[in-house]
């Protein structure tokens, strides 16, 4: 802490970023799933240690959201929080961006420069794609996760800081210390508090709030006041595999509320017509659960969501209503709103 103070001090320092995001964004945590209570109790549980939490999961599913909203619990809420992704640097420069450099510390150091584990001292390094980090930077990482310190390019001087680490990836990280693209002692280091974020079509019972929530958002944004999404909307929605996630939902939802004139929602039902048709995944990839999910969804899409009588969504699968309505209780299966 000393030596970081002192060297502010002490001459012309370009921080990396215009603008490095430092502040927590005031965007909400949506969704009232099992799962996403789950990762919620996680992060609170996590939020007040100084652990280095490793977030993992698809594209879009919201680790950056949860990583913000760690550090928006912890008591370093009103301490920078520092983002870098690891797979938007070259990695020549990667570690300059991590640790800094002194001036002539190689061709183009033209001044000093702190790196982001000094921005960040006091508060959290949010450490995005950390799969992409070149194996000859891993050892560095490690030495300031453990003793959280280090030198910057081109300086013999140690410094100290106080930094809490949030890793995310959407790559299979202990795969990749099988395969040895990644160094085993970092992945353990990191791997003391994981948190996985479920896929957006595991909690399809998401869907109603975070679309309503982004009508409302864009709404705000142009000004339009959207009333009404069409139930059928949102069982489409529902039943659709969404490979890029929330993210990809909210993409669609601003893309309909361009295209809706009315106070009514006119979703581009053909953009999800490539989906998990009833029993039948496209991704090849679903569990028997998620299989089962999709079943289910969409015959109670065909039904109407009638579930008892001849016509009834029961008759359809061939089992007792009263077998379905607990499937549907078990699998928090509702009827959108
Ligand atoms: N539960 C949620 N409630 C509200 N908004 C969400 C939620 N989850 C994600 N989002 C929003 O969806 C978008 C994508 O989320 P985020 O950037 O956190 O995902 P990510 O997992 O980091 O994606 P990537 O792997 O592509 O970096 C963001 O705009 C985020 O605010
Ligand atoms: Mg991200």
């Amino acid at each position: 802490m000393q030596a970081v103070q002192e060297l502010s001090s002490a001459g012309p320092i370009i921080v990396m970023e215009a603008n490095p995001r430092s502040v927590p964004s005031p965007e909400e945590i949506v969704g009232t799933s099992s799962a996403l209570r789950r990762v919620l109790g996680q992060a609170t549980i996590v939020a007040p240690t100084d652990a280095v939490v490793l977030i993992q999961g698809e594209t879009g599913t919201g680790k950056e959201a949860i990583a913000r909203e760690v550090h928006k619990l912890s008591a370093r809420r009103h301490r920078p929080f520092i983002k870098l992704n690891c797979a938007a640097i070259p990695s020549g420069l990667l570690e300059s961006e991590l640790f800094g450099h002194e001036r002539g510390a190689f061709t183009g150091a033209i001044g000093q420069k702190l790196g982001r584990f000094e921005v960040a001292n006091g508060g959290t390094l949010f450490l995005d794609e950390i799969g992409e980090i070149p194996l000859e930077l891993q050892p560095k990482l490690l030495r300031i996760l453990q003793e959280q310190e280090f030198e910057r390019l081109g300086s013999s001087r140690t410094i100290k800081v106080d930094v809490r680490v949030i890793a995310a990836t959407n790559r299979d990280l202990a795969r990749m210390v099988h395969e040895q693209r990644f160094r085993d002692d970092l992945y353990y280091r990191l791997n003391v508090f994981p948190i996985h974020m479920p896929p957006l079509r595991e909690r399809p019972e998401d869907i109603p709030a975070l679309a309503r929530y982004f009508v409302d958002r864009f709404g705000r944004r142009m000004h339009r006041n959207v009333v009404t999404i069409p139930s059928e909307s949102l069982a489409a929605m529902q039943r659709y595999a969404w490979p890029g996630n929330v993210r990809e939902l909210s993409n669609l939802i601003e893309r309909a509320m361009i295209l809706s004139l009315g106070p009514t929602l006119d979703v581009p039902l053909a953009e999800l017509e490539q989906t998990k048709s009833p029993g039948l995944p496209t991704t090849g990839t679903m569990t028997l659960g998620q299989l089962e999910r999709a079943t289910i969804l969409g015959v109670l899409e065909e039904a109407n969501w009638l579930i008892a009588g001849p016509r009834g969504a029961a008759a359809r699968l061939g089992m007792k209503r009263t077998t379905l309505q607990s499937l549907l209780k078990r699998l928090e299966i509702v009827r959108p709103a």
